[in-house]
């Protein structure tokens, strides 16, 4: 498992990696903006593991629930977004 350079896309969803839990909420990785974000993984709608959805044509992450898309830029705005730095 490679976890590419942010600068290798525009934005990278880590599908693949296991489950991120802190503080009893589970995240998933993403990369956007050249910066690594942890994402909460439920989404607003009811709940669905936007972790496993899609981005689409428009940049949005479409969750596999119901096809509800997001765009990437509310979801790093979303408050429970933790941002990761390379400070401990
Ligand atoms: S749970 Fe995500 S669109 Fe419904």
């Amino acid at each position: 498992m490679t976890i590419p350079a942010p600068d290798d896309a525009p934005v990278w969803i880590g599908h693949d990696l296991p489950p991120i839990w802190r503080d009893g909420v589970e995240y998933f990785l993403l990369s956007a903006r050249n910066e690594l974000y942890l994402i909460p993984n439920r989404c607003p709608h009811r709940g669905g593991p936007l972790k496993f959805g899609r981005l689409n044509a428009a940049g949005e992450l479409v969750c596999p629930m119901h096809g509800n898309a997001f765009s990437v830029e509310t979801l790093l705005d979303n408050p429970a977004t933790l941002r990761l730095t390379a400070a401990p």
